[in-house]
């Protein structure tokens, strides 16, 4: 006989204090309460041409991201064998696919007979294999041929030398990396184990992908991501919506490699809340990552928003929002839940903070300023910009 307490379908797996990492978990305690923390001022700035300049841009291309893996989607969008997602945001037509063996590969979006965009949609899909829409070679989801219409038309066609062109590419955390260029080789050991430790807490790579956006913005994509660095702007800038919710306070930082994790107490954090048994942390706790160099990920209490910002020109910014939640609703007052939280997320991160970056980069463009300075609040913003300049041997 089973003893074990049978799983109500509709009982929710809350994420408390106790389900996260060490690591988390003493970022937390580290949180000062609020009228015990100090925000110290700083002298910080950046010449406003690196958001403008398309020779930075070119640079920041050539040293970060063509030469590191970059985020391409995360695991939820292609959740089991057989889907798979084409893209387009990093100016290269990629297909990424979860093959009958569950290993994620990635293949240059042309079929090998003439070239043809073997998908032509940016939705995620299920299929067993690949058909060229225009004289129907197939292809298996490994990127080899399986069929030619008419092959014995092609003397001496060797179909195992004609596979689809492939690109590296590593599933960790949640996250499928690629090497955006097939004549380079990726050091995917960079990427941090802190942070797979992190988001396996979270569960981020088993998460339900509930709702997805692709904005194409008007902006570099450093300014698109300043906003994910710094609380400074959340009072103001989030006035009418979201801004009340949080105290203008410091983060608890934590470097994970070059990544990193902000963790910050929302206004009504105070730290005896963390030992009222079973509550939901992310009620009370902010998480907020900037993983090296362009994925952002933000925890709210029942979703958590990923945002791979893939940059296409020093004005211009492909931002992928995805919003994952536990799992999928199963019950209408579920599904109102996360259908209010992703048109208000969607908000507020489209309307506040994406207009901020674009009204930004109008300013920015018209040569108003030298250089743009950072205060205490925004500090992890020059952090950043050190590790990138680094990275990039300026
Ligand atoms: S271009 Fe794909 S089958 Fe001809
Ligand atoms: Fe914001």
């Amino acid at each position: 006989m089973n003893l074990a307490t049978p799983v109500r379908a509709n009982e929710r797996v809350v994420p408390t204090l106790e389900s996260l990492s060490a690591s988390q978990i003493a970022a937390i305690r580290a949180i000062p309460s609020h009228d015990h923390s100090e925000i110290r001022a700083i002298e910080a700035s950046r010449p406003a041409s690196i958001f403008t300049d398309p020779a930075r841009f070119a640079l920041e291309q050539e040293t970060v991201f063509q030469a590191l893996p970059v985020p391409i989607t995360m695991s939820a969008v292609i959740p089991k064998p057989g889907n798979l997602i084409a893209t387009d945001a990093y100016g290269r037509n990629i297909i990424v696919a979860r093959g009958k063996d569950g290993v994620v590969r990635a293949f240059l979006n042309a079929c090998s007979h003439k070239g043809s965009k073997l998908i032509e949609t940016s939705e995620p899909q299920s299929a067993s294999r690949l058909v060229c829409p225009y004289h129907a070679w197939t292809f298996g989801l490994d990127g080899k041929v399986l069929g030619v219409p008419r092959a014995e038309t092609f003397a001496n066609l060797c179909k195992a030398d004609r596979p689809l062109a492939q690109l590296e590419c590593l599933e960790k955390g949640g996250i499928v990396w690629v090497g955006l260029d097939r004549n380079r080789s990726y050091d995917f050991g960079t990427l941090d184990d802190q942070l797979e430790i992190d988001f396996e807490a979270f569960n981020l790579p088993r998460m339900h992908l509930y709702g997805r956006k692709v904005f194409d913005l008007k902006a570099n994509w450093k300014l698109v991501l300043e906003p994910f660095l710094e609380g400074y702007h959340v009072q103001r800038l989030h006035a009418a919506s979201v801004g009340p919710l949080f105290a203008d306070v410091p983060s608890t930082v934590s470097l994970l490699g070059r990544n990193i994790r902000q963790t910050s107490g929302k206004q009504a954090f105070t730290p005896d809340i963390l030992d009222i048994p079973g509550e939901n942390i992310h009620k009370s706790v902010t998480h907020a990552y900037q993983v090296f160099p362009n994925l952002v990920v933000v925890t709210s209490p029942y979703y958590i928003s990923i945002m791979i910002l893939a940059p296409r020109a020093a004005d211009r910014t492909i931002v992928d929002y995805m919003m994952l939640t536990r799992e999928a609703p199963d019950n209408p007052k579920a599904e109102e839940l996360f259908s209010r939280s992703y048109e208000m997320i969607l908000n507020v991160f489209g309307g506040e903070d994406f207009r901020a970056a674009q009204i930004s980069q109008e300013g920015l463009s018209s040569g108003a300023l030298e250089n743009v300075i950072y205060c205490g609040l925004e500090e992890m913003i020059p952090t950043f910009y050190g590790m990138l300049e680094k990275q990039m041997g300026i």
